[in-house]
């Protein structure tokens, strides 16, 4: 067994450890910028109640930037860090969804180093520049799925070049990671669909996927049982606080598993979709993509396959992982095609070839090494659905 693990994030989890923000942030200095979504933070409050803990705690200064949105640009990232330079801001706190975590954690890295977002997105030939130093950043996630509050990963849209890139860094950890489960219980059905079935995905594909990590491993098969025992609660009793946690819990657990071992082809195709097609939410079209291309990786990784169909559920064998899938996606409401998202046909061949110029580095680990011929032949499988 060979393994390694780095984890450099505090992780403060509970119910009401929200209220401890402005505790904890006493040692990273004066003056905070809290970057968030333009409603979600202010409608539930949980943006009024860290401004509040942060100033009794000795903040002089607080700002806000909020005009994340889902699927984040690179030129919001460009432009909260140059507030963060302009007014010599000390840390910097993303609350909210994956959008603003992640946006928060790049605001880190821009404003702290030469150039803009997108020099530090990943292309198969690496960024265009490497950062040397950062700010202190505290996440604090509202919902359950991204785990971006744990790994160092920041995924990135430019809409100008049409491309979604992850900025990934070990300077891209967040310092602390404040996980309070009472923070999700404002999201909707759909969003609670969404965003939990993204931390199914990490959890399915970090464990299936030919990367070696078994203390990586575990934390993504905990994680997909809880997300099929608690998921279908969460939905169906919004308040339970028992789901809740679990979910964060479990969406927390993927986003380590993914931070050791990566993801694999349901995320590198979803990515170009998601970069042509804004208004289609990440989690949604992984749902998309995910029975497919399932379809395609089992033989590659049986033993996992096989894993995943217990840990769902179904008798354990590598071809029910297939079923295992279509039915939970069926079962939260999310059994959809690329068709029903909005995708035209036209646009595979496009998605293809971004698949390659973007994401080809995923392919030598996904279970089964993608030709260009089996990604076209998988978007079409995921646009007719089933
Ligand atoms: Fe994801």
């Amino acid at each position: 067994m060979n393994f390694e693990f780095y984890l450099p994030v505090e992780i403060v989890f509970g119910v009401s450890s929200l209220e401890r923000v402005g505790n904890i942030a006493k040692r990273f200095g004066y003056k905070a910028l809290i970057v968030t979504g333009r409603k979600s933070s202010k409608e539930n409050g949980s943006l009024y109640k860290v401004i509040e803990s942060l100033k009794k705690n000795g903040a002089e200064e607080v700002l806000v930037f909020d005009h994340i949105e889902p699927n984040p640009t690179d030129k919001s990232v460009n432009l909260a860090s140059e507030i963060v330079v302009r007014e010599k801001v000390d840390f910097i706190v993303g609350l909210g969804g994956g959008s603003s975590l992640d946006s928060a954690k790049a605001v880190s890295i821009v404003s702290s180093n030469e150039g803009y977002a997108w020099d530090y997105v990943n292309y198969p030939e690496g960024p265009r520049l490497i950062p040397f130093l950062n700010r202190p950043v505290i996440c604090i996630p509202t919902t359950a799925g991204t785990g971006s509050e744990v790994n160092r990963y920041s995924v990135l849209s430019n809409p100008i070049r049409k491309e979604k890139l992850v900025l990934s860094h070990s300077l891209n950890y967040p310092k602390v990671a404040i996980v309070d489960p009472s923070l999700t219980v404002s999201m909707d059905r759909r969003l609670t669909a969404i965003t939990g079935i993204d931390a199914l995905m990490h959890a399915l594909e970090s464990l299936t996927n030919r990367v070696e990590n078994a203390f990586a491993d575990e934390l993504a098969m905990r994680a997909i049982e809880l997300i099929k025992g608690w998921l279908p609660v969460a939905l169906e009793e919004p308040e339970n606080l028992t789901a809740r946690t679990y979910m964060s819990y479990a969406a927390m657990l993927a986003g380590i598993a993914i931070d050791k071992k990566r993801v694999a082809l349901i995320h590198g195709m979803e990515h170009p979709v998601s970069a042509h097609y804004p208004k289609v939410a990440h989690g949604e079209g992984l749902a998309a993509l995910g029975v497919a291309i399932t379809e395609f990786n089992y033989r590659g990784n049986p033993s996992k396959y096989s894993l995943f169909a217990r840990l769902m559920g179904y008798e354990e064998k590598p071809h029910m992982a297939v079923r295992a899938l279509e039915d939970f996606l069926d079962r939260v409401g999310l059994r959809v095609s690329l068709r029903d998202l909005g995708v035209e046909r036209e646009k595979i061949e496009r998605l293809t070839e971004d698949v390659y110029i973007l994401s080809r580095s995923l392919f030598p680990i996904n279970p089964v090494e993608p030709t260009m011929e089996d990604v076209y032949r998988l978007y079409e499988r995921a646009y007719e659905g089933y």
